[in-house]
C-alpha cells in the first residue's frame, strides 16, 4: 500500500533520484502508446507541435528526431521533468527548435491559436478540471488543429490500485463528450492492447472546427 502511493505520487510529479528512475521506466513500459500518439499526430511539415505532459521525454525525443515540424513546444509542471528535460534537448533548445516551460494543462502559457498539433500521454488521471484543459487545448489551437490524447482504460487501472490513490479514469464516451463540448469535433478513439497485463489503452483524437464561445 505504501509503496503503490508512493509509486502513484512519482508518476504524477516525478522528483529526485525515483523520479528519475520512473520516467526512465516508462518510457520503456509506455512506448507503445506514446508510438501509437506519433502515428494519430501525422505531423507535417511546418508544424507548431505541443506537447503537455512530457515525462521521461520519449515521445518527445521521436518528434524531434523526426525532424518534421517547424517547431515543439513541451510542457510539464514538475521542475524535475523540465530540469531532465533540458539536459536531454539541449542541442534542440539551443538551436530553438525545441522549447519547454514548467506549467500545468490547466492554463497553457501560449497565445490563442498558435498550435497546429497537441498531444498528451497518461496526463489525463492528473487533471484537476478536465473541462478547462479541453477548453486551453482549443484556445492554443489554431482552427483545424488535432488534439491526441493516450490513456489506460479505467479496468486496467483499477486493476493496478491506482485508482485509489487519485488517478482519475475516462471511459472514451466521457471524454469525448466532453471534447465536444469544448469545440472539438471529428472525434474518435482507438483501443489497443499493451500486450502485458490486459494493458487496454485508448487514444482519442479530435479537431478544433469551431472556437469555444468562453474564449
Ligand atoms: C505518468 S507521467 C507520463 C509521462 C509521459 N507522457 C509518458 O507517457 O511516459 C505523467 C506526467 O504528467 C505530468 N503532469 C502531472 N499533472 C499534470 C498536469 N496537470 N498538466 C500537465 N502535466 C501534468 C507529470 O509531471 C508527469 O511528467
Amino acid at each position: 500500500m505504501v509503496i503503490r502511493s508512493f509509486l502513484a505520487k512519482q508518476l504524477g510529479y516525478p522528483s529526485g533520484f525515483f523520479g528519475r528512475l520512473v520516467m526512465k521506466l516508462l518510457n520503456k513500459s509506455n512506448a507503445e502508446m506514446n508510438d501509437i500518439t506519433f502515428t494519430k499526430l501525422n505531423i507535417q511539415p511546418g508544424d507548431f507541435i505541443l506537447e503537455i505532459g512530457f515525462g521521461g521525454g520519449y515521445l518527445l525525443n521521436k518528434i524531434a528526431t523526426s525532424q518534421i515540424p517547424s517547431l515543439i513546444a513541451a510542457i510539464d509542471p514538475t521542475i524535475d521533468v523540465i530540469k531532465m528535460g533540458n539536459k536531454k534537448f539541449k542541442h534542440q533548445i539551443k538551436q530553438k527548435y525545441l522549447e519547454l516551460k514548467q506549467a500545468s494543462a490547466e492554463s497553457l502559457p501560449y497565445n490563442n491559436r498558435y498550435f497546429d498539433k497537441i498531444c498528451t500521454v497518461n496526463t489525463i488521471y492528473f487533471w484537476s478540471d478536465p473541462k478547462l484543459v479541453l477548453d486551453e487545448c482549443n484556445r492554443v489551437l489554431k482552427l483545424n488543429g488535432k488534439l491526441v490524447i493516450c490513456y489506460n482504460s479505467p479496468v486496467f487501472l483499477e486493476k493496478t490500485k491506482l485508482t485509489q490513490h487519485g488517478f482519475k479514469t475516462y471511459e472514451p464516451e466521457n471524454l469525448e463528450l466532453l471534447m465536444q463540448s469544448s469545440g472539438f469535433t471529428d472525434i474518435s478513439t482507438i483501443s489497443a492492447d499493451g500486450g502485458t497485463s490486459n494493458e487496454v489503452f485508448y487514444c482519442t483524437c479530435g479537431t478544433v472546427t469551431y472556437i469555444n464561445s468562453r474564449k
